[in-house]
């Protein structure tokens, strides 16, 4: 428990140990899980924290005041990190009131598996505790469809759940507060990984906190900020900026015997003549930071593999993952590949990149065996074709 301000105190959870986070998020330094209790004539809890550190949620709170005393918990974001330990509050404390956006509400339902008080924090909508006032904003896919920031005036605070968060845990027991190069690279990585797929929500999102009179912002994950707020909204400014060449094709294939590696340069060759830009990766022999950042900047893509067993080959699906289903959706996307008897891997592909929301071109490229000069002159054909729609 740390008191941040008078009334508002820090009851979250430290998670050192964390090498992973959701599946997916790697971290160096662990995480936590930031909630907030705000003591006016009423008391708010700002968000709860993931369900192993109930105990020291409770705890923490207890420091202040019985659970029994909470009369309010807004729950800015729903995820389990921050709902998680939810039912310890309402167990104690059945009356206790729940706000959140109308999507936030639904998610509880489903997690908690029980009834429970509830209103609807909408836009501009407020609630006093007396002394302090809570003002809720709105900021959908900040990163769910739930999220909302809240807003205390009195303390020119912002609550903003995941939103300038970071997955950084800091040495000291009291390390709410850091400056250094590492967590500035745990918050790159952090938003990445969260915030990567949401740049026109990050932009607006950005809008409402420089439209607020802040000196205090209370994220749900690492240090909250009280210097520095300006170079974090920075880091956010510079990340969320679209980093797409409309002009560029980038070419990705693997070859066992440089048939469809011939097939690559021939597609490129085409798309060329069509005036864009066009980059060929081979991707087994380049670097993955190489392929993931072709992938994010390309306009349109072309994807090769032979078929073996039936199937395209595993580093063009590793390859694959790199595309984002929510950024990258509508892209245009051409499928190329030779095979021996079967030739499964074009269509097997090609419904890979369609499951991804590419616009994947209805012509298949495949070749038996080695491109003759007829195969390889069509093939420029087709890339330039394909090039000239981008
Ligand atoms: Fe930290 Fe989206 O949960």
């Amino acid at each position: 428990m740390q008191e941040l301000r008078k009334g508002l105190y820090f009851v979250g959870a430290r998670d050192p140990e964390l090498k992973v986070f959701d599946v997916i998020v790697p971290t160096d330094t662990g995480t936590t899980y930031n909630a907030y209790l705000l003591r006016g004539e009423k008391t708010a809890l700002i968000e709860t924290c993931h369900d192993r550190f109930a105990a020291d949620l409770e705890k923490n709170i207890e420091e202040i005041c019985p659970l029994s005393d909470i009369d309010y918990i807004i729950a800015d974001h729903t995820e389990p990190d921050h709902s998680g330990a939810l039912h310890t509050i309402l167990d104690a404390n059945p009356d206790v009131t729940v706000y959140g956006s109308a999507p936030a509400l639904k998610n509880l339902k489903n997690i908690l598996n029980r009834d429970l008080n509830s209103v609807v924090a909408k836009q501009g909508g407020e609630l006093d505790l007396g002394g302090f006032t809570l003002k809720f904003f709105s900021a959908p896919n900040l990163h769910w469809p739930d999220s909302i920031f809240t807003y205390c005036e009195e303390l020119r605070c912002v609550f903003t759940c995941d939103f300038l968060g970071c997955h950084y845990c800091a040495e000291t027991d009291d390390g709410l507060i850091a400056d250094d190069s590492r967590y500035l690279a745990e918050l790159e990585r952090y938003y990445t990984y969260i915030f990567g797929p949401f740049p026109a929500a990050v932009k607006k999102g950005l809008s409402i906190i420089r439209s607020l009179d802040v000196s205090l912002i209370c994220p749900s994950h690492g240090p909250v900020l009280t210097k520095g707020i300006e170079r974090v909204c920075e880091v956010y400014d510079r990340m969320s900026e679209d980093k797409t060449d409309k002009d560029l094709i980038s070419v990705f294939y693997v070859s066992a015997y440089g048939y469809t590696a011939a097939m690559a340069e021939a597609l490129a060759e085409g798309a060329r003549e069509a005036g864009k830009n066009v980059s060929v990766y081979e991707i087994t022999g380049t670097e993955k930071s190489v392929l993931a950042k072709a992938v994010q900047t390309s306009g349109a893509y072309m994807f090769g593999s032979p078929t073996l067993n039936r199937d395209a080959l595993p580093p063009v699906y590793d390859l694959l993952n790199n595309v984002s289903a929510v950024l990258d959706r509508n892209k245009p996307a051409l499928i190329f590949g030779s095979f021996g008897w079967s030739g499964e891997a074009c269509g097997n592909l090609a419904a890979r990149a369609a499951g991804l929301g590419l616009a994947v071109d209805e012509e298949l490229c495949k070749v038996c065996f080695k491109p003759s000069e007829e195969d390889l002159a069509h093939l420029r054909e087709k890339g330039k074709a394909f090039a000239e729609k981008v």
